[in-house]
């Protein structure tokens, strides 16, 4: 499995696994996995780190009101339960190689990652979240992801999340 060789057509992710991965690892501030195919080619990675979904009422007030009220009929949260900010995981990198593309393996990694938050119950956790290049919202959008907020419309990213309850409610 060649680290170094990793080419999924963006730099930045590129330069991550190759020279950032193992400090991140190191600091305690990302969990990187691989993923390699049958011929031990490494195919795929990922970085995973703790996040949270957060509503700052002081900014914009009523506006931040009423989407934190959409936000939470949306995703069924009981009226109990409802707090300023809910548990996370950010899914910090992924990148498939550019040869193994459109083969479903973007699809299994996510399909995996909460699959496996939902099953270990080690901590609580209600949404995935990610910085969404804006090449791969479409991607994301497949896979059951919704934009946070409109104000990042024009950005370079997006945040996007996807609730993990609904992999609860499919059992
Ligand atoms: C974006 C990326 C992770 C997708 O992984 P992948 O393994 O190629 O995707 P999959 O084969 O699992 O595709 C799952 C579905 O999403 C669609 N899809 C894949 N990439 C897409 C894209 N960039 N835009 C829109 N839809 C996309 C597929 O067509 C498929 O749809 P279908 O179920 O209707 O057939 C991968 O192409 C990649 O690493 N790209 C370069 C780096 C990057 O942009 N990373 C994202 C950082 S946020």
């Amino acid at each position: 499995m060649h680290i170094q060789s990793f080419d999924c057509g963006d730099p930045d992710l590129n330069d991550f696994l190759a020279d950032d991965a193992k400090d991140y690892y190191a600091q305690l501030m990302g969990v990187t996995y691989l993923v390699e195919c049958k011929e031990k080619e490494l195919a795929a990675y990922y970085c995973l780190f703790t996040d949270k979904i957060v509503f700052d009422f002081s900014d914009k007030g009523d506006y931040k009101r009423k989407w934190w009220q959409v936000f939470n009929k949306k995703n069924k949260i009981h009226f109990k339960k409802r707090r300023k900010s809910y548990p996370a995981v950010k899914i910090g990198r992924l990148a498939v190689a550019s040869n193994f593309e459109r083969n479903g393996i973007g699809r299994f990694i996510l399909d995996a990652v909460k699959f496996m938050l939902v099953e270990s119950r080690n901590i609580g956790c209600r949404f995935l979240t990610v910085d969404a290049y804006k090449n791969a919202l479409g991607f994301y959008q497949k896979n059951g992801f919704d934009f946070l907020s409109t104000e990042d419309e024009n950005e370079d990213t997006r945040l996007m999340y996807f609730d993990l309850k609904n992999v609860v409610r499919s059992y």
